[in-house]
């Protein structure tokens, strides 16, 4: 073995040389950790192995349908897994710290425990004590369920080789590293090898894994390029850990598409399937009040109804603040642009703040027309009607474009007994009915 040290990028894992500021290849700012890593000759070993491989060339008509998917009963995460999970697969859960990956795979396993012989759980963060009494208090501990305190990859493999579960979870893929690599718990080669190591083990025993992973700051996962393509399928939940919404989405699948979108709800009982999340949007809805504005966004597949907030307010400075949550701050500063420019509104001398309810991050263009919509409601004081669902995209022209999937979102807003509202060609004459 021949020892060097790198620098490494912690978000796609090039390598310098010398310590660089910005990467490359990335271009992620101040991403580069020093690492110890192995030039020594193990290319040429792994090439004899290729050689000696035993699988044979077959014809695309002659291979089996994919292979055997396990429901959890959960829908939502179903729904993101493209059916099920499927047999012998490793996916990795990803989301920031404390947004719930324990939690719902925790509930999850439960479910598997029930239909498997035997499940393993296996955490280097929380001690059992805590992860048995999540689980119990969950409602989530199954007798099939056992759970290992391990981070040290071979003494994780030695037990899977004796326990011989039939599923198996690794909390979290950070802490956990092997001795015959140098470098600590969380380092991109550590991350890589711990991977690829339970990937070839789970792989020949056939044995479905989920690997829990953290997100950083930015939303990227330590190294995440070299785990997606390690990895069968990559979820992402997202949320505001102060808030109760939570998204589940599919970010890579091989086995079904990455369109769908699971959506949960936090509460004190863990995560519930929120089937139908527009009943608690309106319900928390206020009546007849101004600066409220309802929108349809397209999540994948998904139409998902949303509430658009704004408050205008005279500023007492010369300039004015505008602020937003849930919405791009850029996008906002240029829809108050279109608006003083092709409407009679005046927005200059007032401050402006969006917030999207939930705890969401509205980012599909659609939902432009709703923010405009519900800045002027705010500025006239005036509501607007309650039933209305605005959707459309706002050109620097002042008009209001026609969005993709329209047909999905106006079906989504019949079914719960809404009407689209009727677009103008232009933002002025949408405001002007206000
Ligand atoms: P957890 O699953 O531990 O997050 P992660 O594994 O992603 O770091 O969830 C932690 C948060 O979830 C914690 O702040 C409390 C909250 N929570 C609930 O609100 N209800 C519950 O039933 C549970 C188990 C957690
Ligand atoms: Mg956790």
């Amino acid at each position: 073995m021949k020892l060097k040290t790198l620098y490494v990028c912690s978000n796609c894992a090039y390598q310098a040389t010398k310590w660089m500021g910005k990467c490359p290849e990335c271009e992620a700012w101040n991403s580069f950790a020093e690492e110890t890593v192995n030039v020594g000759k193990t290319d040429k070993i792994s090439s004899v192995a290729r050689r000696l491989t035993t699988e044979k060339a077959v014809s695309i008509l002659n291979v089996g349908a994919i292979k055997e998917r396990a429901k959890t009963g959960i829908e939502e995460f179903d729904l993101v897994a493209g059916g099920g999970i499927v047999d012998g697969s490793l996916i990795l859960l990803s989301g920031e710290p404390g947004i719930g990956k324990s939690t719902l795979t925790m509930q999850i396993l439960d479910k598997m425990a029930a239909q498997k012989g035997s499940v393993l759980y296996v955490t280097g963060e929380e001690s059992v004590e805590q992860v048995s009494a999540r689980a119990k208090r969950l409602g989530a501990a199954h007798e099939n369920i056992k759970l290992l305190y391990e981070t040290n990859l071979e003494n994780i493999i030695a037990a899977v080789e004796s326990e011989k579960p039939e599923f198996l979870v690794l909390d979290s893929i950070q802490v956990m590293a092997s001795e015959a690599i140098p470098g600590m718990a969380g380092a991109i080669s550590q991350v890589r090898y711990v991977t690829e190591s339970i990937m070839s083990l789970i792989k020949t025993k056939k044995i479905s894994t989920l690997l829990i992973g953290h997100v950083n700051k930015e939303g990227n996962l330590a190294g995440p390029k070299v785990l997606e393509h390690l990895v069968d399928a990559v979820f992402l939940l997202e949320g505001e850990r102060d808030q109760s919404l939570r998204l589940l989405r599919s970010v890579k699948n091989r086995y079904g598409t990455v369109n769908e979108v699971g959506m949960f709800e936090m509460d004190s009982n863990g995560l519930q399937e929120l089937r139908n999340p527009a009943e608690k949007i309106l319900q928390n809805r206020p009546v007849n009040s101004f600066g409220s504005c309802l929108t349809i966004t397209m999540e994948g597949n998904r139409p998902i109804l949303m509430e658009v907030q704004a408050l205008v307010n005279t500023s007492p400075f010369g300039y004015p603040k505008r602020a937003a949550s849930g919405f791009d701050r850029n996008r906002l500063e240029l829809l108050i642009a279109v608006i003083e420019k092709h409407t009679d509104l005046s927005l200059s001398d007032k401050d402006v703040y969006i917030n999207i309810t939930g705890g969401l991050h509205l980012k599909d263009p659609a939902a432009d027309l709703a923010v405009c919509m519900a800045i002027a409601s705010s500025l006239k004081k005036k509501p607007l009607a309650e039933n209305l669902v605005f959707f459309g995209e706002i050109g620097l022209a002042g008009e209001i474009r026609k969005t993709v999937q329209e047909d999905s979102r106006r079906k989504a807003i019949k079914k719960i007994a809404m009407l689209p509202a009727e677009n103008t060609k232009f933002l002025r004459n949408s405001i002007a009915q206000i």
